[in-house]
């Protein structure tokens, strides 16, 4: 492999991806930031300069491994300290993983501003097909600074946003909104143009606030081919369900009539409380076809729930024993309303993070770190074989409201998705333990449980959230604390010289 160098900006300033003005934050000033592209086994370095007027920032590569790089995820108050305005920082970190996946900031809510772009790794071939379009991220949209959204809601209802992009630009209708200057009405769809008889691929990604999405392509077959960053058994289906923060690779024919065909991102109503926006959709045009807007219509019926596709990962096969596991964590998730601000607690508590003091500084200066009521769970690795871990989270909220669990630093294999109580004693029985779904978003269904599992196989300070971009900094949050005594075995000196500048500029910047 060869080492590839990229330069990212993290800055704000006015965009208007659906013709409606606003203050974004971006990527090297686009919605979204340019693609990193790479091969598996080479090596990255990226800059990532701070370039914000406010706040500090820190860039998450979502879905990576990091096998030796915990120091490298991204993540401020956990595996850095954010970075201050003006400073940069470099990620170093090796392709060890093949498909399709994203980067955001992972400072509080900023992706949700726009400060998000699109990885590509490429590996062995899967599937066949002639032209690769690259990504196509699927978001929602807030007409104002979503922080100021945020914080006008935090003690009630989500805020419903406005709009959604396909690639970061769709046309908002502003018939409405006559006399707000800032609804411009100069907003684009998306136009992907294909030539009959070929197949392309698409990378999907969710990366929307809060919002589910019913992807389809009307009158196109989609043949799914990997989950995330694994490749699956392909399949094939009219739509795709795909939560925030989930990835899919699929791959279409352009086999029906020359004509223009609406690409949807149909917003599924049924696991959110709000009224949403219906119109998130780009162009499919056949490359001898007009340039109207397509009048086709979907034939797909819309799910009434937002549960994960069901799937099968392809490699590895395995079988997970789980008469013998090493450690499990049965989590309660809830939800609290406390006086300015809503809490969801795992077991009672939420995680804490120090910003000046992340867990891996703690870490590396032997320091104690927080106890288990602050959720942060310690993992070790024994001597037997059988070494998995199985965590699994009920939801006792009853919100009925589904959330996309992320776990950093894995893929996990998952065990059950169910909308019932779990059990200890009988639900295991139910289990998937061969060859289940692996992959590193899964929804937890409203009211129910889900049940991962992964190895110790990688030292680290990982976190394990909610995708929806608001529950994380509300506490759906906890941190797993894996090997502790062999992290700081992969961190070189100039790792950590440049992890202890930037803890120190960030602590000036804050006073
Ligand atoms: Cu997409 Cu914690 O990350």
């Amino acid at each position: 492999g060869v080492t590839r160098e990229y330069w990212l900006s993290v800055e704000e300033g006015s965009c208007a991806p659906d013709g409606y003005a606003r203050q974004c934050q971006t990527v090297n000033g686009t919605v979204p930031g340019p693609t990193i592209i790479a091969d598996w086994g080479d090596s990255l370095v990226i800059h990532v300069t701070n370039n914000l007027k406010s706040n500090g920032t820190a860039i998450h590569w979502h879905g990576l491994r990091q096998s030796g790089s915990n120091i490298y995820d991204g993540v401020p108050g956990i595996t850095q300290c954010a970075i201050a305005i003006g400073q940069s920082m470099t990620y170093r970190f090796k392709v060890t993983q093949y498909g399709s996946s994203w980067y955001h900031s992972h400072f509080s809510l900023q992706y949700a501003n726009g400060a998000f772009g699109g990885i590509v790794f490429n590996g062995p071939a899967t599937s066949n097909y002639d032209e690769d379009l690259g990504h196509l991220f699927l978001s929602d949209w807030s007409h104002v600074d979503i922080f100021t959204r945020w914080f006008a809601a935090r003690n009630g209802q989500p805020p419903a946003l406005e709009s959604g992009l396909i690639n970061g630009t769709n046309k908002y209708d502003c018939s409405n909104s006559t006399t707000d200057p800032n609804c411009t009405g100069r907003g684009v769809k998306l136009t992907t143009v294909v030539e009959k008889g070929k197949k392309y691929r698409l990378r999907l990604v969710n990366a929307a606030v809060d919002g589910v999405f019913q992807f389809s392509i009307d009158k196109h077959k989609l043949k799914v081919i990997a989950a995330d960053l694994v490749p699956i058994k392909p399949y094939s289906t009219s739509s795709l369900k795909i939560t925030e923060g989930q990835r899919y690779d699929i791959i279409f024919h352009a086999n029906q009539a020359v004509d223009n065909y609406w690409i949807r991102a149909g917003w599924l109503n049924a696991c959110q409380p709000n009224e949403h926006p219906d119109s998130i959709t780009s162009v499919l045009r056949y490359n001898a076809s007009s340039t109207l807007d397509p009048t086709t219509t979907s034939d797909v019926t819309v799910s009434s729930d937002c549960l994960d596709e069901p799937l099968a990962s392809l490699v590895p096969h395995v079988k997970i024993d789980v008469t013998n596991i090493q450690k499990s964590f049965d989590t309660y998730l809830n939800i609290s309303k406390q006086v300015d601000y809503i809490h969801w607690t795992i077991n009672t508590s939420s995680l804490v993070i120090d910003w000046a003091n992340p867990t891996l500084k703690q870490v590396f200066n032997g320091e104690s770190l927080f106890p288990t009521e602050y959720n942060v769970l310690a993992v070790n690795k024994t001597t037997t074989d059988n070494e998995w871990i199985v965590l699994v989270i009920q939801d006792q909220s009853n919100l009925n409201l589904e959330h996309p669990i992320h776990l950093h630093g894995h893929d996990f294999w998952i065990l059950d998705q169910s909308t019932g109580t779990f059990d200890a004693a009988t639900s295991p029985k139910n289990f998937k333990t061969k060859n289940p779904a692996r992959r590193d978003v899964a929804a937890l269904p409203g009211n129910g449980y889900l049940a991962i599992a992964f190895m110790p196989d990688n030292p680290g300070a990982w976190l394990c959230h909610c995708h929806i971009a608001w529950h994380a900094s509300e506490g759906l949050s906890l941190e797993f604390l894996e090997r502790r005594a062999d992290i700081k075995a992969d961190v070189s000196d100039s790792d950590l010289t440049q992890f202890n500048d930037i803890c120190q500029t960030w602590s000036d910047s804050v006073g």
